[in-house]
């Protein structure tokens, strides 16, 4: 099989198992950050082809949907990509990027990625930030059972992937504890520069919710 039919296989796999999904991780998201991963990688001078299988199957069994098992993703990858004969080394490429993508919490040291997973992970924060980020922060949210906001509740910056499993206290604090902070760990100038127009968006964002819940708008 060539690389364009295993991107294309891969791709009505995903599509069929994430379709209609209702807490931001659906297939939209995966087009949008696999559209976002190549052009990114085109501008680094990534692997395309991991670049956009690691898109494509980064959160087919994301640990908030997997009874919080860590390895669900990367294996049901390699099982995937093994099915389709596609070369071992580009598996075990994949499967490592899939496996180190996920935010951790702010005070956990974040993996060790290559170039191709750096533009991926990139790609997967972008959708994270602006408009997008923001619908997305509060479908998760509500499917948490999470409220919208707790001003007696401050956000807690989490020092162990544990402690930020567990979740938010609410959907605004998600913003202190994970999504304003992404600006600053990107790791590439494409996605840096992304990153500070939507957390540019985030704050006017913030503004506007405090001064319309203190009624001052
Ligand atoms: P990650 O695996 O790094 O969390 P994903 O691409 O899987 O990234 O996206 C998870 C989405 O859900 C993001 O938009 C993220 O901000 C949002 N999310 C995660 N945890 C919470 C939470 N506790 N409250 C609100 N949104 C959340
Ligand atoms: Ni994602």
């Amino acid at each position: 099989m060539d690389e364009r039919d295993i991107i294309q296989q891969t791709a009505e796999h995903v599509r069929a198992l994430l379709s209609g999904e209702g807490t931001g991780h659906d297939w939209h998201h995966i087009e949008r950050v696999r559209r976002a991963a190549l052009a990114i990688g085109q501008g680094e001078g990534a692997d395309l082809f991991v670049v956009e299988l690691a898109a494509l199957l980064h959160d087919i069994a994301d640990w908030k949907f997997a009874g919080g098992d860590h390895e669900a993703g990367p294996r049901q990858s390699r099982a995937w990509l093994q099915s389709l004969g596609v070369d071992a080394r580009a598996i075990d490429h994949v499967c490592e990027i899939v496996a180190g993508l996920s935010f951790q919490g702010a005070g956990v040291k974040a993996a060790v990625l290559t170039l191709e997973g750096q533009c991926v992970q990139d790609a997967d924060r972008l959708d994270a930030l602006g408009a997008i980020g923001i619908a997305r922060a509060f479908a998760y949210g509500g499917h948490k059972g999470q409220p919208l906001y707790e001003p007696d509740a401050p956000p807690t910056p989490h020092d162990s992937f544990e402690a930020y499993q567990r979740g938010a206290s609410s959907t605004i604090n998600h913003f202190y504890e994970k999504l304003l902070l992404l600006r600053d760990r990107m790791n590439t100038a494409a996605g840096r520069r992304l990153a500070a127009e939507r957390h540019r968006f985030l704050e006017a964002y913030l503004e506007q919710f405090y001064a319309e819940w203190n009624g001052q708008r």
